[in-house]
């Protein structure tokens, strides 16, 4: 005997094992359109636990439509607060002064839908299925991978949108299209996980062609990550007899804004001209063995550190100012700055000499 279809098994697997969620009504009972709509904009870049005490204050304090259009934007963010993202508040309020003037009913379709402040294609096809039993689909991240296991793609997704769309819409049943949206975010939150996937618990896995070879956690398929390139630097270390040596602070705006560092020339790339530099003044200046390397989000950091003693600062150069050894490390160096210090200190001879 045929298995049953993937939408039966998913659906069957759910009534068993459904999350209780606030929003959710009774299997058959008939959807409320303006929980639906309040509560998928709360879950958006957000999980049900923390949607849903806001969902319960805003029911509690707005229990319908009319009510929400008629609070104050000051009310709908003061009942937001602590949840981010707070456009929300304000495409919530937008949306039910919208909908308070086509007379309290909602668009029943997904284009219509989408025309509401902040609904995007997953609010609006999971508004649809769930309200109005639309055969409408709601591809989120999650609903992504589970596509993307359950045909081993191998394009990794962000490349893969369309395709995955198509996939999952030709999956949505025409018979209780809103249950199957939700059944399969529950998978995903529950047995499709991003990590350790439960493959011998999920009611896909005889159609899962990732589960099938074993290899589940290999997809979605990342994308190659772009090698960091490098920057080259130097960092000048000019210390007195006492131990104090020069230093200098960044501009306030930037990467490292208003730290203090060492002075030295700009970080550059090889390719232009990045290791080739001269001294921020003259003087007897010793290039010591060794890099300092600082990974930065976007780039390795790789500096050569030079040191020289000198008796007084140059007078020219009024950025410059001392800095005790004892004071270094609460005087506000950057994480890199205070390894090319140490690496000055410990192989560049720069302690003090009493
Ligand atoms: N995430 C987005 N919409 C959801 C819903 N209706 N139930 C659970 N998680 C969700």
């Amino acid at each position: 005997m045929k298995p049953p279809p993937l939408s039966r098994r998913l659906l069957a697997w759910w009534g068993e094992n459904r999350r209780e969620l606030p929003w959710r009504t009774a299997s058959g009972a008939e959807p409320d359109p303006y929980r639906v709509w309040l509560s998928e904009i709360l879950l958006q870049q957000t999980t049900g636990a923390a949607a849903a005490p806001y969902f319960l204050r805003f029911i509690a304090r707005w229990p319908d439509v009319a009510a929400l259009a008629a609070a104050s934007l000051d009310e709908v963010i003061e009942t937001f607060a602590g949840l981010g993202y707070y456009a929300r508040a304000r495409n919530l309020h937008a949306g039910a002064q919208e909908i308070a003037r086509r007379g309290g009913r909602f668009p029943d379709t997904e284009e219509e839908l989408r025309a509401l402040p902040g609904v995007g294609a997953y609010t609006a096809g999971a508004i649809a299925a769930i309200a109005f039993g639309r055969q409408a689909a709601a591809v989120d991240g999650n609903v992504a991978r589970i596509i993307a296991r359950l045909k081993a793609l191998e394009t990794p997704i962000v490349a893969a949108r369309s395709e995955i769309a198509a996939i999952a819409q030709a999956l949505v049943p025409a018979d209780r299209p809103g249950d199957f949206a939700e059944a399969l975010m529950d998978l995903g939150a529950m047995i499709c996980r991003p990590r350790a996937p439960l493959c011998g618990q999920c009611p896909l896995s005889p159609d899962c062609a990732a589960a099938r070879a074993g290899e589940a956690e290999a997809y979605p398929r990342r994308r190659p990550k772009k090698a960091r390139p490098v920057r080259h630097g130097a960092a000048y270390f000019a210390f007195r007899r006492d131990g104090a040596f020069l230093a200098r602070r960044r501009p306030p705006k930037g990467l490292l804004g208003a730290t203090l560092e060492l002075p030295g020339p700009p970080w550059r790339t090889a390719e232009v001209g990045g290791g080739d530099h001269a001294p921020p003044f003259v003087a007897d200046w010793r290039r010591i063995a060794g890099e300092v390397e600082q990974v930065f989000t976007h780039f390795t950091l790789r500096l050569t550190i030079h040191v020289a003693a000198i008796d007084a600062a140059p007078s020219d150069l009024a950025e410059l100012f001392w800095v005790g050894a004892e004071e270094a490390p609460r005087a506000g160096f950057s994480s890199v700055m205070l390894k090319a210090i140490a690496h000055a200190g410990e192989l560049g001879g720069a302690k003090p000499t009493q």
